[in-house]
């Protein structure tokens, strides 16, 4: 008879330091959990990923479709962050491997650094201390400025973008916002009509999307060449998103007055590693290594966000909040009386028409009794979740494996 997979064979490895409450939720449920502190070269983590049930990382491990595939015993991901682009989500999709992250855990975080840098870089704060440090005293005003009463461009309203906003507000500065989508303006914000129009009005242009090919290199030459002369320049959001070259050239040129970059095109694997950009050195540039996010705050609220989705996932098939596949809450199984806890059939399909009807027919003829289904799709996949009876989910898993649609299966008790 198959058996539901026991909790102590579940083998669960967080790299890059995941904040311990994740580890202790998932050793609390019997897991096994392995820890690394950085991110593996590629060696290793085929080796971590190759026993691995649920692997946990942040923004710098890779997983494409290569490590996808030698981790054949994979449940799930666990972006212990807010960026997924590190996975390859379609390749995890077709994989049937559902791809978990915290959307809201860092966001007051990143808000609060960009707005404190941003009156930092007004103040030419750094470059006084640099000085400072050599040993030089400068005490003058020259192109310092306060932020109150200028105006701050956000390229993203979404959910840090909306935060820099409101915090900007309280500063006294006047918010325009760009957004492909429109979005409900906070406070006395304005979504300005075009990118173009928000660079031209912007004395200080703050980034935060995401990355994708809408947003690679979406600030070059010409977009920095709009912004009026001193203007200021933020991207904590990824580093793809703006073309480096480009901004060294206006900040040596004095178009920019200054800017803080907190993400970069490549950054070093972990603590230690050389850092190469052609921003070093560079007067009033703030440059710091990718921790925007990176506050105890942040990296407990997320460890307990995502581990209770990775947990959920294995113990009772939901998929809330998984970034690449269908989502399907769903309750505990229960039981009582003569009518036993049911098993529960999870199914990953290739959403085909006819598939439903497939997976009906297989189970009615094997005269599995189904107590309850839920569905959902999305686009060319499916998941879809059976009770059925404890003596009949056998059954059910050998016919749903007849199924030339199906891509993964699972039965939990
Ligand atoms: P979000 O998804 O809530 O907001 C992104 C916004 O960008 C959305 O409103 C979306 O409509 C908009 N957008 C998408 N494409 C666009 C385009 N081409 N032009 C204009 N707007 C566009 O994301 P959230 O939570 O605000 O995070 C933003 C980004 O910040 C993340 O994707 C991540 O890359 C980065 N981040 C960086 C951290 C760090 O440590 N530095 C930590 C956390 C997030």
């Amino acid at each position: 008879m198959k058996t539901s997979f026991p909790k102590d064979k579940i083998k669960a490895v967080l790299l890059e330091g995941v904040h311990e409450a994740g580890a202790t939720m998932l050793a609390d449920q019997g897991f096994q959990v392995e820890r690394v502190a950085g991110s593996p070269p590629a060696e290793e983590l085929a080796t971590l990923l190759a026993d691995a049930h649920l692997v946990g990382l942040r923004s710098k491990t890779q997983l494409r479709a290569p490590q996808l595939v030698g981790a054949s015993r994979l449940l799930a991901v666990g972006c212990f962050c807010i960026g997924t682009d590190q996975v390859e989500l379609d390749a995890a999709r077709r994989a049937g491997v559902p791809v978990f992250n915290s959307p809201f855990g860092n966001t007051r975080s990143v808000a609060e650094l960009t707005v404190a840098e941003i009156v930092l870089l007004c103040r030419r704060v750094f470059e006084k201390s640099t000085m400072m440090h050599a040993g030089v005293w400068d005490k003058s005003a020259l192109g310092a400025r306060e932020v109150r009463g200028r105006t701050i461009g956000i390229i993203g309203y979404g959910h840090i973008g909306s935060q820099v906003s409101v915090l900007a507000e309280a500063l006294g500065m006047r918010v325009l916002f760009h957004d492909v989508v429109p979005k409900l303006a906070l406070g006395n914000a304005q979504q300005a009509e075009s990118l173009d129009a928000m660079l031209e009005a912007a004395d200080i242009v703050t980034i935060h999307v995401p990355a994708d090919a809408s947003t690679e290199r979406l600030l070059g030459e010409a977009e920095i060449a709009r912004m009026p002369r001193g203007a200021i320049l933020v991207n904590n959001a990824r580093g793809r998103v703006v073309d480096l070259a480009a901004v060294k050239a206006a900040i040596e040129s004095g178009h920019l007055a200054g800017g803080a970059f907190d993400v970069f095109p490549q950054e070093p694997r972990g603590r230690g590693e050389p850092f190469e950009s052609e921003l070093r050195g560079l007067s009033n540039v703030i440059l710091t290594p990718h921790i925007g996010g990176s506050t105890l705050e942040a990296q407990e609220a997320i460890a307990r966000d995502v581990a209770t989705k990775l947990i959920k996932f294995v113990n009772i098939g939901s998929t809330t909040g998984a970034v690449n596949l269908p989502q399907v809450e769903l309750p505990m199984q229960t039981g009582a009386g003569e009518l036993a806890r049911p098993h529960r059939v999870l199914h990953f399909h290739q959403n085909v028409p006819g598939v439903l009807s497939k997976i009906n027919s297989a189970l009615g003829a094997e005269g599995v009794n189904v107590r309850s289904q839920s569905l959902q799709t999305d686009g060319d996949i499916g998941y879809v979740v059976l009770d059925v009876d404890p003596s009949a989910s056998e059954a059910a898993l050998d016919s749903l494996h007849s199924i030339e649609e199906t891509i993964r299966t699972r039965v939990l008790w």
